[in-house]
């Protein structure tokens, strides 16, 4: 018999209008935006990937959550609403609420980041790595080398090392360590899952040492949606129940609530420990606002709280990875390299195989995204040497071992028609692949360049 299809569990009820230029105004707008695709004007993109970050679209339900909204400086019930619901499916007792998930970092680190701390991690996401940075800290990339090769199968590259950790830890001495960062699933190594078994692992080596695990948490459901689909023993648990065990093993966490929460604003830092949540509510103060709005308005929080229960539920977690997965297969049968396995929230072209002929030190999978963008309007974003910026010792260029395009997928917005619109577009890129040329930087900031840097043609 054949198999039973499986589709959205929710339909369509408001679109919103979306228009394609021709190629040559794509080619004029993308010359005017110094080939940095972060200066386009979206209405000047027809399907944009260049995050999944607060670009999804919100369900009929948390539109009308917005409506109960308690904008009430102190105390509102709108934070007891969210801090009730992180509480019950997360297990953390202290909720601080931030604007953002950098915000939640930026409280956070200013509590237990000093001038010279290590913070041993897996690929830190950007703006980890720049609040650590930022503070003198060092970040130390702990991850399994499986993780490093785009075409080498590994059902949890997100995984950190424990050898690698306990070496760090050996090396710069745990006085140094204020804690360990653990991101899930693991964004800049391609959206790649961590194991309950790896979770357990480093929690284990954590208290050893006293050292603080906080979960770098912005997809957390969708971490938990490859447990139960890759890790044995958990096929039948629920992904809340594996939600919970995950957090069980970690002293706190930041959420950049865009993600899994499925709003467009908003993000949190929850911990166990009250001592460390006093010492963080100051800096919230400063920094974000209150501790029960947090430069968040009310209404935010209480789409939030229904975002929470709505992004740890099988069947949407089911079609939301599915049509990853699905450009992902489509891709591949082109013979476009990718990274594998196909990460939860993105499809990460390869674009060190993708275009050989082009030196790191010129930028290929920002020349892939210009062309991408030329020849369909989408918009995906460099997760490459642009993105890994300069040491900041030595100043110098640091290529990372892959350079990547990534093509992330806001969540209920595309059909799987958008989806096959952007296959489309990468074959014709694919098919005069040769001709591409790479790019060189006019101008970069100090730190975070890859946001604002403009670019020029590399004729040479
Ligand atoms: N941590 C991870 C793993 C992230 O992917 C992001 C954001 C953040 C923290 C910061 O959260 O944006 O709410 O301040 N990632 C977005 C992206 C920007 O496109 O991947 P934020």
């Amino acid at each position: 018999m054949e198999k039973m299809p499986f589709a959205e569990p929710w339909r369509i009820k408001m679109v919103e209008h979306i228009k394609m230029l021709s190629k040559e105004e794509r080619e004029h707008k993308i010359k005017e935006a110094d080939f940095n695709l972060f200066n386009l004007s979206a209405e000047d993109v027809y399907i944009d990937l260049i995050t999944d970050s607060g670009t999804s679209a919100m369900s009929d339900r948390q539109w009308s959550a917005l409506m109960l909204g308690d904008e009430a400086y102190a105390g509102s019930k709108s934070f007891k609403k969210m801090k009730n619901k992180i509480t019950e499916l997360l297990g953390f007792p202290y909720i601080i609420p931030t604007h953002q998930g950098r915000a939640a970092e930026n409280v956070l680190f200013s509590a237990l980041v000093k001038e010279g701390s290590v913070v041993p991690g897996n690929a830190h996401f950007d703006t980890t790595k720049g609040h650590i940075e930022f503070r003198k800290g060092i970040c130390v990339d702990c991850t399994i080398d499986e993780a490093s090769d785009p075409s080498v199968y590994h059902p949890f590259k997100g995984n950190l090392d424990p050898q690698k950790l306990e070496n760090t830890i050996q090396k710069y001495g745990v006085e140094n360590i204020p804690l360990v960062v653990l991101t899930v699933t693991c964004n800049t190594g391609g959206g790649q899952p961590v194991s309950m078994e790896n979770i357990r692992k480093i929690s284990e080596i954590c208290k050893k040492h006293k050292i603080k695990l906080i979960f770098d948490s912005a997809r957390f459901s969708e971490n938990a949606y490859f447990i139960k689909t890759r890790e044995t023993g958990y096929e039948n648990k629920t992904i809340k129940e594996i939600v919970k065990e995950m957090f069980s093993y970690a002293d706190g966490m930041t959420m950049s609530a865009k993600k899994d929460a499925i709003i467009n604003m908003g993000g949190f830092i929850a911990l166990n420990s009250q001592e460390l949540f006093r010492e963080c509510c100051t800096f919230n103060i400063i920094f974000e606002g209150y501790i029960t709005y947090g430069g968040m308005s009310g209404r935010d929080m209480e789409a939030l709280a229904v975002g929470l229960e709505e992004g740890t539920d099988y069947n949407y977690l089911h079609t939301r990875i599915s049509q990853v997965a699905y450009l992902g297969e489509q891709l591949k049968k082109a013979g476009i390299p990718l990274l594998e396995p196909f990460g939860g929230h993105a499809i990460y072209v390869d674009a060190l195989k993708f275009l050989p002929h082009i030196p790191q030190t010129q930028y290929p999978a920002q020349v892939l995204g210009v062309e991408l963008y030329i020849e369909a309007g989408v918009r995906g974003v460099e997760i490459g040497t642009v993105l890994a910026d300069r040491d900041p010792i030595t100043r110098a260029e640091r290529p990372p071992k892959m350079e990547l395009l990534r093509l992330a997928i806001p969540r209920r917005v595309y059909t799987n028609n958008h989806i096959d619109m952007i296959v489309w577009g990468l074959k014709q890129v694919w098919n005069r692949r040769d001709k591409c040329k790479g790019l060189k930087i006019t101008w970069e900031a100090p730190i975070m360049r890859h946001f604002t840097a403009t670019f020029c043609i590399n004729e040479k």
